[in-house]
């Protein structure tokens, strides 16, 4: 296992990071939207006391948590020793799930989370295993050099980012892709009219997730950086509309 801790780009080298024990500051600093508007759900040192289990993480996601890990696990079929890049930490244990699929092919997962505090509790749901490295970094600005990964998955990360700061997510995630690769995203999406959750979740989210609703409204396609083909993009639709995986071949 190894980590990096912020500095500039120049110092990532060999390309993913030398070893540290923490991650001490000169790494991004919290953005506003997640001291603002998530500071109880990844920052508060109670939060992972609270959200850390599956059980509830599937609960929130309606039963829906070992599918919907299925659809990014699905894409890591027939790679070897490729590199694997996990854009923020997910409670629950789909990184784990993920590390030990690619441990499978010789390869490696790299996650990375702007908040220390999530990456100690993953290196903690990773231990025992030695195929992962950690990343303080940001999504929206990444410091890796360009088409370094086979894979790249934002699992429900783009829901909780501001629209600016998921298109640079986005993009920066096609960037550190290398041709034939692809991009995996797995998020939220506004749910047919005939489905009930319709209306369970509309007011959930709008309190709690407020950017959730862009998903809602918007098509993925429109965060895409112009230069993506409609050809390079494959989606679906799952859970009668509430959830959408996108598929974007490098
Ligand atoms: C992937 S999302 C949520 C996933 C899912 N809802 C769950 O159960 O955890 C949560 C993570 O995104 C991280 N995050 C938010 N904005 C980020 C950014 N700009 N760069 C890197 N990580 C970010 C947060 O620190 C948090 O650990």
């Amino acid at each position: 296992m190894t980590e990096d801790s912020g500095g500039t780009a120049e110092s990532i080298d060999p390309p993913f990071g030398g070893m540290t024990t923490s991650f001490p500051a000169g790494g991004p600093s919290i953005p506003a939207y997640l001291q603002e508007t998530y500071w109880w759900a990844y920052l508060h040192p109670k939060a992972i006391r609270v959200f850390e289990r599956e059980w509830l993480v599937n609960l929130i996601l309606w039963g829906n948590m070992r599918r919907l890990t299925g659809l990014v696990l699905d894409q890591m079929a027939h790679l070897t020793s490729a590199n694997v890049l996990q854009l923020a930490c997910v409670y629950g244990d789909f990184s784990r799930r993920l590390a030990c699929c690619l441990e499978a092919t010789k390869s490696q997962l790299h996650v990375v989370d702007i908040a220390p505090i999530q990456l100690n509790n993953v290196r903690q749901k990773l231990s025992g295993l030695d195929n992962f490295s950690l990343h303080h970094q940001d999504s929206s600005e990444l410091r890796f050099r360009s088409q370094l990964f086979d894979r790249s998955v934002l699992f429900f990360l783009l829901h909780e980012q501001p629209e600016d700061v998921r298109k640079k997510s986005i993009a920066e995630a096609i960037r550190v892709t290398r041709p034939g690769g692809t991009v995996i995203i797995v998020d939220y999406h506004g749910p047919h009219r005939s489905n009930p959750l319709r209306y369970v979740m509309y007011p959930i989210l709008k309190r709690l997730e407020p950017f959730a609703m862009d998903l809602w409204h918007t098509s993925l396609v429109d965060y895409l950086p112009p230069y993506v083909k409609r050809s390079q993009l494959s989606h679906r639709l799952f859970f009668g509309g509430l959830y959408q995986q996108a598929i974007i071949r490098v």
